[in-house]
């Protein structure tokens, strides 16, 4: 692993517990491993819109500069993403959804053409596989059951770019009492030495 490209989406920035568990887990790779950061909090994206996509389905050498600097959104994220050889996201959970921020990231790398294709077996991912790795962080618990709404969105979108090999790190009931978020912080940083073994080998 060479570069990780690293997506922070916690509205608390360096407070928030994602952001947390991510620098736990960038202090565990080897030393020589270079960053890529989006931190969306401080850096937010806007809402997709059409115009944005007329931009994208303009050729490049037509584009005018509106659209050119409307494009390059969604060009540069694809970009550091192709670039990587891994990438990091910190999901918080907020109203049982992913944060606007990273949603508006979404909307901006599934890019029929680029990042997927529709074919007559249904839609093919373009991107080439690398690891994902998901640190979802929940004031209450939801982990396999029906009301964890966040795990199937994801893993259908890295999935449907083309990225299927996407680890999970959990840590919930984040706001039930000191005691279950401690036990919730002790278990996630456990598997973050186990899957920062695996991927640095
Ligand atoms: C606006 C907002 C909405 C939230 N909604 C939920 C929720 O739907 N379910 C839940 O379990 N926790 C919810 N929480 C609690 C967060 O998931 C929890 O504080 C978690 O630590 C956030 O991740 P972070 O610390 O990385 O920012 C919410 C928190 C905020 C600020």
């Amino acid at each position: 692993m060479k570069t990780v490209l690293v997506i922070e989406s916690s509205i608390s920035g360096k407070a928030g517990k994602s952001s947390q568990l991510i620098e736990q887990f960038l202090a565990k790779l080897p030393a020589d491993v270079q960053l890529d950061r989006i931190d969306l909090a401080s850096q937010p994206l806007p809402h997709l819109e059409m115009n944005e996509i007329a931009a994208w389905m303009t050729p490049e050498a037509d584009r005018s500069l509106e659209q050119a600097a409307l494009a390059r959104h969604s060009d540069d994220l694809i970009a550091r993403i192709k670039q990587a050889d891994a990438i990091v996201l910190g999901v918080p959970m907020y109203n049982f959804g992913v944060p606007s921020q990273l949603k508006a990231l979404f909307d901006r790398v599934a890019r029929a053409g680029v990042t997927f294709k529709y074919t007559e077996q249904g839609p093919v991912g373009l991107l080439s596989e690398k690891p994902v790795v998901v640190f979802a962080t929940r004031g209450g618990i939801y982990q396999g059951t029906n009301a964890d709404s966040q795990t199937p969105f994801l893993q259908q979108f890295f999935n449907f770019i083309g990225l299927s090999e996407q680890y999970f790190i959990y840590a919930e009931g984040l706001n039930m009492g000191e005691e279950a978020a401690k036990a919730a912080l002790d278990k996630a940083e456990q598997r973050i030495g186990e899957l920062s073994r695996k991927l640095a080998a």
